[in-house]
């Protein structure tokens, strides 16, 4: 029985995965800014940890003798926040595990490896999540959901691909919560990169099959296994380089 640690365990997503880690006799843990509005919508056995991303000293807490992370939140679409929150999280986390190595499931999203588009500032902020949380040398699985409009209609298989090279598919919101808990569970999901899309066919039973056929991420590389190659990090924010100084020690000095 594992201690889980959800960030944005309340969310549209992350509540599935609470609830079904619960379910598998796991101990799941959500951080949220509001434990009184989270009770409402989480099993009883999801323990609520008090806090908001922003809040070093509630992040120190929520990590203690916690066996894993998932991470599923997000910044209201539109909002100023991407950079603090989608990206945020990443260094925040790293930073209150202090060197804690445990696994870290990071739920991220299609297009991330795009260029322009009206979500580019989001997306961007997403990869620049991701790229860190590779470069940190943590057990890694990243996750990129396609458009959460498939509701839980006839497709009923999930189908992982890498390369971002999709630029629209749908995927139920279960699908991917699903994706989120087999990769906690399943050896082969580690050091990889994949999207997640619902299509047309039976169910996935062989998990760590699934998984396996996904290329892994090359240790040291900033980018997904099959991603095209992302900016230079000499054009990046200075607040991304200064993370990459901080949180990943093995990169170095001359590629930031
Ligand atoms: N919509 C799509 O088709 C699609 C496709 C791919 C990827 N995505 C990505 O999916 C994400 C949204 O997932 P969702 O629908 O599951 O989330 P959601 O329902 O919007 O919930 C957001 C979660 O983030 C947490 N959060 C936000 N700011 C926080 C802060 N400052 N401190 C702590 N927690 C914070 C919230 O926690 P509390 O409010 O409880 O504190 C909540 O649990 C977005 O980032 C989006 O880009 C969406």
């Amino acid at each position: 029985m594992n201690r889980i640690l959800i960030i944005g365990g309340t969310g549209s997503i992350g509540r599935l995965v609470a609830t079904r880690m619960a379910e598998l006799g796991h101990r799941p843990r959500v951080l949220t800014r509001d434990p009184a509005h989270a009770q409402l919508s989480l099993p009883a056995a999801v323990e609520l940890t008090a806090g908001s991303l922003a809040d070093p000293t509630a992040l120190r807490t929520a990590v203690q003798g916690i066996d894993a992370v998932v991470m599923t939140h997000g910044a209201p679409y539109g909002s100023d926040d991407y950079a603090a929150v989608d990206y945020g999280a990443v260094p925040a986390v790293l930073d209150a595990l202090d060197g804690h190595r445990v696994p870290v499931v990071l739920m991220s999203s299609i297009g991330v490896t795009a260029t322009g588009g009206p979500s580019r500032e989001l997306l961007d902020w997403k990869r620049r999540g991701e790229r860190l949380l590779r470069a940190s040398g943590l057990p890694h699985t990243i996750v990129r959901p396609g458009w959460f409009d498939a509701g839980n209609g006839p497709l009923q298989r999930v189908d992982l691909r890498q390369g971002d090279r999709i630029e629209y598919g749908p995927v139920r919101r279960d699908h991917v919560a699903e994706t989120i808990v087999q990769a906690l569970l399943t050896e082969s999901a580690t050091g990889r990169t994949v999207e997640v899309f619902s299509v047309d066919g039976p169910a996935v039973t062989d998990w760590p099959g699934a998984f396996r056929a996904a290329e892994p991420d090359r240790p040291g590389d900033l980018d997904g296994a099959r991603d095209r190659p992302g900016p230079h990090l000499r054009t990046e924010p200075e607040r991304v380089r200064a993370d990459l100084r901080h949180l990943a020690p093995t990169l170095p000095d001359t590629e930031i």
